[in-house]
């Protein structure tokens, strides 16, 4: 059994962090997910692999409760996502932080506004309104960015920045939200061989150092074993394999990205 604080409330979970009871998700008539059942445990490093459409977003968006799952249930923290109410929901998605490979930060604002946008599931309106016109704890926000690299961008406008400098103010935007989870759905997509190594061990860093989980989903399989401990593959919204990072091998790798399973007859 593993204790949590969240929002001054303790939780008892047994183990996992995540649990994925038999999810399937369907868009309309579209089955993005088929039946996926997955535990994640306090202070794991997962990436989820697989090609595109295979659910890796969709599985992101599960776990941090912005969707819901058509069946089955979504653990997080010991709780069943789709019986929270909208303010217990909040609270344990104040535990759950999110990168984006699209780092969704608003362009024309100063730094500063968007690492305290990590502080919103917490402030009250006025002082959220109030920091756009005066900008709130400024210190924690500059720590924030010594932590990422970059302490000196922290009245630079965001449009200003290159794209492996956004995604650092994303992280520390993450940061200052302080979760236990870290969620980081392609953070390295849009970025160059050199920069993405850089932004994953610092990835990395970040959840080493703070204790957090960290869940990131990923296109490549070689970066996803050498900076996580555990992978899990997707194809066609099903599991295929879930494995420790050392026991990844290229077959494993071919049959994922081959579009036809090799055991299925033709
Ligand atoms: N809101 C939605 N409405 C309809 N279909 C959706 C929606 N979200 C996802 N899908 C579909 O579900 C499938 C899985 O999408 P998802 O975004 O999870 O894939 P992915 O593995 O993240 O792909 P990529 O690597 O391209 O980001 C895709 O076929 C996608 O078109
Ligand atoms: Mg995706």
């Amino acid at each position: 059994m593993v204790g949590y604080w969240v929002a001054g409330v303790r939780y008892q979970v047994s183990g996992a962090i995540f649990e994925l009871k038999q999810v399937t998700q369907q868009f309309g008539r579209f089955q993005a997910l088929t039946n996926v059942s997955l535990r994640i445990q306090a202070g794991e490093r997962v990436a989820l692999v697989g090609s595109s459409g295979a659910g890796k977003s969709t599985l992101i968006q599960l776990l941090n409760g912005t969707l819901l799952p058509t069946q089955g249930e979504v653990w997080a923290f010991g709780h069943n996502l789709s019986q929270l109410r909208t303010r217990p929901l909040r609270r344990v998605q104040r535990q759950i932080g999110t990168v984006y490979q699209q780092f969704h930060l608003v362009d024309n604002l100063p730094v500063i506004h968007n690492v305290n946008a990590g502080h919103l599931g917490r402030w009250s309106f006025a002082k959220a309104l109030l920091s756009l016109v005066v900008p709130q704890e400024v210190r924690t926000a500059a720590q924030a960015l010594t932590q990422v690299g970059i302490p000196e961008k922290l009245y630079v406008r965001t449009d200003r920045l290159s794209g492996g400098q956004q995604q650092r103010v994303a992280l520390a935007r993450v940061l200052v939200q302080n979760p236990l989870v870290i969620l980081a759905d392609e953070p390295i997509a849009s970025l160059d061989p050199e920069l993405s190594r850089e932004i994953m061990e610092l990835l990395c860093k970040l959840c080493v150092e703070g204790g957090r989980t960290l869940v990131v989903s990923l296109h490549a399989p070689e970066i996803a074993k050498a900076y996580c401990d555990r992978i899990v593959g997707l194809r066609q919204g099903q599991i295929v394999f879930d494995l420790p990072a050392a026991q990844l091998s290229a077959a494993a790798i071919a049959a994922l990205y081959r579009l036809v399973d090799p055991n299925s007859t033709p």
